[in-house]
């Protein structure tokens, strides 16, 4: 607990916390809001903190961009603001510089959470005025840009997913035809073992999506018109589902209106599981908008839908089976691969290819809580602590060995593990399942 504090503390600029030293030195979206999970146990004024900063990056049409910019670093990494140019969009703030797409929408669960762990209530209630307009402003624009037909979200670039390298985008990024490339140079291969980060290949593909959207500056109604990479994702789904339920709550506090947040979430729960559940596989699935194609990975994502209460009780036992049938021993206890082991393209090191990442394990802890599977999550607790123990606060583990890798001083596998352990793995009021 000591050690996750400190390196929060060392991590902490003005605000805002960077995920780590050199890899990351900027504030990222999702990384804000499960820091602000973990520091809302210890340090409320800092949780509050780390949302509002990220919020200063906000754009006029609602988004909250994935990266917001330390004006300090943006030399020492790659695509910085230069390579984004936002200001080719009417939507950016001139100051913070920021990116051009977003992350998973989790913001709302966070501000909820931070709520509800503190302990002077009424400063809290502020705080939550405070950031009501701006959460239904990112919902609204998500309501307004992301959806074509139905209720579902889309994602245009793996970056959205925060899961860069998973194999749920390769096949989305074999039709991509990467031509007159604009010349860059990737900044996290000097700092970080290559063969824990994505391929060149990939890279490029990356790259290309981003300037296809930059040369629309940034248009939601170009980029669906155009884009070759349109998906709707099962994380980013469940997260906004969850995120709609907390922003409903949050509105009720303050005396506003969140009817319509509560029934956005029963939509698309109900549409995920039209859409997006695969009986065969026994898994939520992504769903390719471009090709009208769903695909069932083995991926440790397909297993968040019980952390919002996606699926119906039988369900989510056969749900919880393919995870068991993918989930490694560890410490006495369990964790989730970020990919099967041993499937094609399978690798342990190689970031979101096979690795164990914390904040996705979390999601599935607090799922199987959610549905009263409490000796699982009490198991799914116990390995992550014991990863922990075993690695320290590493970006991820690989699931053989138990080896940290990728950074090595990670802000959300801090901030989580001090949420585990003031957790205690009861099933707490935070981020509890709704009636
Ligand atoms: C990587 C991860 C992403 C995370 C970011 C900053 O890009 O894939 O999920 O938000 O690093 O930590």
């Amino acid at each position: 607990m000591d050690g996750a504090r400190a390196l929060l503390a060392g991590l902490s600029g003005a605000g805002d916390t960077k995920p780590c030293r050199r890899l990351y030195p900027h504030q990222w979206s999702w990384d804000a809001a499960f820091i602000a999970i973990g520091r809302a146990r210890v340090d409320q004024p800092g949780a509050e903190g780390e949302l509002r900063a990220l919020f200063r990056g906000q754009w006029a049409n609602g988004m909250v961009p994935h990266i917001v910019f330390d004006p300090d670093c943006a030399e020492t990494y790659f695509p910085g603001p230069d390579f984004w140019e936002t200001w080719r969009s009417p939507n950016a703030p001139v100051r913070p510089l920021t990116s051009g797409i977003a992350q998973p929408p989790i913001h709302a669960t966070a501000v909820r959470h931070v709520f509800e762990c503190a302990s002077d209530r009424a400063a809290a209630l502020s705080f939550v005025a405070e950031m009501v307009p701006r959460l239904a402003a990112w919902h609204g624009y998500l309501r307004n840009e992301r959806r074509r037909r139905g209720e579902l979200t889309e994602i245009w670039h793996p970056w959205e997913s925060g899961m860069d390298n998973s194999p749920l985008w390769d096949s989305a990024l074999a039709r991509l035809r990467p031509r007159d490339l604009p010349g860059y140079r990737r900044a996290d291969v000097g700092v970080a073992d290559p063969e824990e980060r994505p391929t060149d290949d990939e890279y490029d593909r990356y790259v290309h999506l981003v300037d296809g959207m930059r040369r629309v500056s940034y248009r939601g109604d170009r980029i669906r018109a155009a884009t070759p990479f349109a998906i709707h994702d099962v994380l980013w789904n469940t997260l906004l589902t969850q995120a709609n339920r907390d922003l409903a709550f949050l509105c009720r506090l303050v005396g506003a209106d969140g009817d319509r947040f509560e029934q956005w979430a029963d939509a698309i729960a109900a549409e995920m599981d039209d859409h997006m559940w695969d009986e065969e596989a026994g898994l939520y699935g992504n769903v390719d908008v471009v090709e009208g194609r769903r695909a069932a990975v083995p991926v440790s994502s397909a297993f968040a839908p019980l952390f919002a209460g996606v699926p119906e009780p039988d369900r989510a036992r056969q749900l919880v089976e393919t995870m068991l049938g993918q989930a490694v021993e560890w410490a006495g206890g369990l964790v989730v691969p970020s990919y099967g082991l041993g499937r094609p393209g399978f690798s342990p090191r190689r970031y979101w290819r096979g690795p164990v990442w914390l904040n996705v394990n979390w999601l599935i802890y607090r799922g199987l809580q959610r549905y009263g599977f409490s000796d699982l999550a009490a198991q799914v607790r116990q390995g992550i602590l014991g990863l922990v123990r075993r690695s320290g606060f590493r970006e991820h583990y690989d699931p053989l060995t138990g080896k940290g890798g990728g950074a090595d001083d990670f802000a959300w596998s801090a901030a989580l593990t001090i949420e585990l352990v003031r957790d205690g793995g009861r099933r707490r009021a935070s981020i509890r399942p709704d009636p």
